[in-house]
């Protein structure tokens, strides 16, 4: 019988220069395109409201509720993954009003309007976070909420935002009176595992830890929860 092998040396060598050149082919497809910055020549115009912080980057932000100079409370909104300032926690009016909540949310850096921050660290999020605070003159007092990514935010910002009677690294001791965590879970959350805020409020007795039975990930947009959300923030669970 004949052998029909191919020359050792072509038969080693020609697969390898074909996955070099699919592979090649993949990298170039794979590539994002060229950044278009809002406000920047050939990129989307600004629509937002933006506030520059102190190394140039610009944060844009939408505000609701009652105008902050009446507010008896102002909260912060940090929005998730794939999200940007419109997909704030929809407090009713009824509540914005009576209540006196001012309610600011912003794109995170690289997200919708908000520049990007290719350097951007556990803790830049919250400095940020706090510079748009002072820049937007909310005061000393403000809460803060998360959603999803943004929850996991939030830990960065008890890390890093200085809070009586805390200093900034001391953050998971234990926090005072004056501080006060919320955690809210789905069990039947299929993004994060509901385990995960188990284990914490075990580990961290004096968070505040919300358990929904029935709930997913996306229960804060469900009917009437923004607004047991936020009361159970500013007033307690009575
Ligand atoms: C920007 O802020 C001003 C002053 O608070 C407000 O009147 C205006 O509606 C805001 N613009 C946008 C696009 O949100
Ligand atoms: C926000 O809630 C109001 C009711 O308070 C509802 O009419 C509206 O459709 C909701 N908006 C979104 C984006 O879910």
């Amino acid at each position: 019988m004949a052998d029909f092998s191919y020359p050792t040396g072509v038969a080693k060598k020609l697969p390898l220069t074909l996955l070099v050149f699919f592979s090649a082919l993949l990298y170039n497809q794979i590539q994002p395109p060229p950044p278009k910055v809002p406000g920047s020549p050939g990129g989307p115009p600004v629509t937002a409201n933006r506030t520059k912080l102190r190394d140039g980057r610009h944060l844009a932000y939408l505000e609701s509720g009652v105008p902050k100079e009446q507010a008896k409370y102002k909260i912060i909104f940090v929005h998730g993954f794939f999200c940007c300032r419109y997909d704030v926690l929809n407090v009713s009016q009824g509540l914005l009003q009576e209540l006196g909540i001012y309610l600011l949310s912003f794109d995170r850096p690289g997200y919708c309007e908000s520049d990007a921050h290719p350097a951007r660290t556990e803790e830049s999020i919250a400095v940020d976070i706090a510079e748009l605070a002072d820049n937007l003159q909310l005061g000393p007092k403000f809460h803060l909420m998360g959603f999803s990514m943004g929850g996991e935010i939030m830990w960065s910002c008890l890390e890093h935002i200085p809070h009586s009677p805390l200093q900034p690294g001391n953050a998971f001791a234990g926090v005072g009176d004056d501080v006060k965590v919320h955690l809210w879970h789905g069990v039947e959350d299929l993004f994060v595992p509901v385990a995960l805020s188990r284990y914490i409020s075990k580990r961290l007795p004096w968070v505040i830890y919300h358990e929904l039975p029935t709930a997913g990930h996306l229960f804060p947009v469900a009917d009437g929860m923004p607004d047991v959300i936020v009361k159970s923030l500013l007033l307690g669970d009575g």
